[in-house]
């Protein structure tokens, strides 16, 4: 992908105001003052499924408590946070919205977690760290921005140890042609790059991977996103924190696109762990 394609996904992502936005929303549930990790979640875990995804993809890697895990295209930090609390390890997140960078480190300190968990603004096809840093890796729900696949995923075999995990939670590309604009990920097709599950098997193999479980998620998703409707309506409306605070007035068209993609096959999700190969 070229420097202009990365500044075109950054500005998708920025939202101007953001930090004040969810203080606000924070302040209006009452959690402002005693925030949690957890409290985070409805707009810090961008990815279909949310926390209880998290949770599933995670576990899926049996990660030792001190593993350091890089976090690829972090957003806010939901997952590198995710990491620290619940699993003990150490997370480095990298993203390319410096907006998401700043106020996820906002969060990371809010929430006491700044002495394991550090977010940095970059690229995925840069990462700034020396060969075999990490001892695991994961993307959730970034790959869809990238375009060359091959320098991602050589970036991070190049920073992994060898043997090191490697968790991918992505949006593929379904087997019935067509996408539908504006999407959470992209407003056009020019910053959006899907691949098959097939193409991303080949992709992981020719980087030095050896992919050890492959999950078709689409169903928990559905469920998830149908869960969240039920309650919004019974509830007259989304609650103040929610992904609507980093999709803006197309939210739920966005949503829907996706939704109804993932129903009709044009897109799949799926969740693989792969390990680096010695
Ligand atoms: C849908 S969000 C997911 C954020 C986070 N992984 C999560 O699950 O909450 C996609 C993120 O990928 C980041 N991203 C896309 N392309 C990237 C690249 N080439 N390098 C680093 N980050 C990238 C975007 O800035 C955005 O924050």
């Amino acid at each position: 992908m070229t420097g202009v394609d990365e500044t075109a996904v950054a500005d998708h992502y920025t939202v101007d105001g953001l930090e004040t936005l969810i203080l606000d929303a924070l302040k209006r549930s009452g959690k402002l003052n005693t925030l949690s990790p957890i409290d985070l979640a409805p707009v810090d875990e961008f990815h279909m499924g949310g926390r209880a995804a998290t949770q599933h993809v995670i576990g899926m890697m049996s990660l030792p408590s001190n593993a350091h895990v890089l976090d690829v295209g972090c957003g806010l930090g939901g997952v590198a946070r995710y990491l620290a609390s619940e699993c003990g390890c150490r997370a480095t997140g990298i993203d390319l919205t410096a907006e998401y960078v700043r106020v996820g480190t906002m969060l990371t300190q809010r929430t006491g977690l700044a002495d394991r968990v550090e977010l940095h603004v970059g690229s995925a096809l840069a990462l700034p760290w020396p060969h075999a840093t990490f001892d695991a890796a994961v993307t959730f729900h970034v790959a869809m921005n990238i375009a060359d696949r091959p320098r991602l995923y050589a970036e991070i075999a190049r920073v992994l140890k060898p043997g090191g995990m490697f968790a991918i939670y992505d949006v593929m590309k379904g087997p019935k042609e067509g996408l539908l604009f504006p999407l959470p990920w992209a407003e056009t097709e020019e910053t959006s790059f899907l691949v098959t599950t097939g193409e991303m098997r080949d992709l992981l193999d020719n980087a030095g991977f050896e992919i050890i479980r492959e999950e078709d998620r689409r169903e928990g998703a559905l469920k998830h996103h149908r869960e969240r409707l039920v309650a919004q309506s019974a509830a007259g409306g989304p609650p103040p924190l929610g992904l609507h605070l980093l999709q803006g007035q197309g939210a739920s068209l966005k949503s829907r696109s996706m939704v109804s993609m993932l129903e009709t096959n044009q897109i799949t999700l799926e969740a693989i762990v792969a390990r680096r190969l010695a």
